[in-house]
C-alpha cells in the first residue's frame, strides 16, 4: 500500500524567471560563498568591500518517497562577471561514483563545463532547450555568458552527495572570460 508521500507531485516552473511553485527550499549563493572559485581574488575582495553580490539561487524540490530520493533543483544564475570571469556555479562532483545527473537549460546562454579533474574536459555550449546528461564522476559547473538570467533544471538523487572541496582544490581545466565582449575559454595551468 502506498503511503501518503508516494503520491505523484506536480510542480510549476515559470520559464521566464525560473520560479518554482511550490518550493520548500531556496538556497542563495552570494559572492562570499564562492569567492575562492574566481581567479582574481583582489577583485573579489574589492567587490566584497562594497557589496556581497547574489550570484545565483537554487530552488529545490525533494521528491522523497519511501523507496526513492529523486530531487529537482532549478538554478537561476544572474548575469555579470568578476574580474572578467562570468558568473558561474560553484561546481561540484557527486560523492557517490554511480550517480549521474540530467541538466536542462530553460532560459539564457552559457556553457556547461564538465571535468573529471583527472585530465578530461568538455565545454558544452548552452542555450534554452539544451539537455545534457552528466555521467557519474564528472565535476559540473554552469557559466552564464549572457546579459539575462540563465535558468536550468537539474535532476539527481539526493543520496548522490556533493563534493565541493575537490573542485576548490583542483579547479576546472578552463575558465570562461569575457574577451572583447565574447566568451573565451582560457586554459588553466
Ligand atoms: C545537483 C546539481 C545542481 C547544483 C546547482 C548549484 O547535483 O548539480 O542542482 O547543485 O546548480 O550548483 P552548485 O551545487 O555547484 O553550487
Ligand atoms: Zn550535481
Amino acid at each position: 500500500m502506498l503511503t501518503e508521500i508516494d503520491f505523484p507531485i506536480t510542480l510549476t516552473l515559470d520559464p521566464e524567471n525560473g520560479i518554482l511553485d511550490p518550493c520548500p527550499q531556496i538556497t542563495p549563493r552570494y559572492l562570499s560563498d564562492l569567492k575562492m572559485m574566481f581567479k582574481d581574488q583582489q577583485v573579489v575582495d574589492e567587490i566584497l568591500k562594497e557589496e556581497n553580490r547574489l550570484i545565483y539561487e537554487i530552488r529545490y524540490y525533494p521528491f522523497r518517497t519511501s523507496k526513492s530520493d529523486m530531487a529537482l533543483a532549478v538554478t537561476r544564475i544572474f548575469p555579470g562577471s568578476i574580474g572578467g570571469e562570468y558568473h558561474m556555479t560553484k561546481g561540484h562532483k557527486h560523492e557517490r561514483d554511480d550517480q549521474p545527473e540530467v541538466y536542462y537549460c530553460v532560459k539564457g546562454e552559457g556553457f556547461l563545463l564538465l571535468d573529471t579533474l583527472e585530465g578530461e574536459f568538455q565545454a558544452i555550449p548552452w542555450r534554452a532547450g539544451t539537455i545534457t546528461h552528466i555521467p557519474p564522476m564528472w565535476a559540473h559547473r554552469v557559466i552564464n555568458t549572457g546579459t539575462d538570467l540563465l535558468v536550468f533544471i537539474g535532476v539527481f538523487h539526493l543520496s548522490a552527495g556533493h563534493d565541493y572541496e575537490i573542485v576548490a582544490q583542483k579547479g576546472f581545466s578552463y575558465r570562461v572570460y569575457a574577451v572583447d565582449g565574447k566568451p573565451a575559454l582560457i586554459r588553466q595551468t
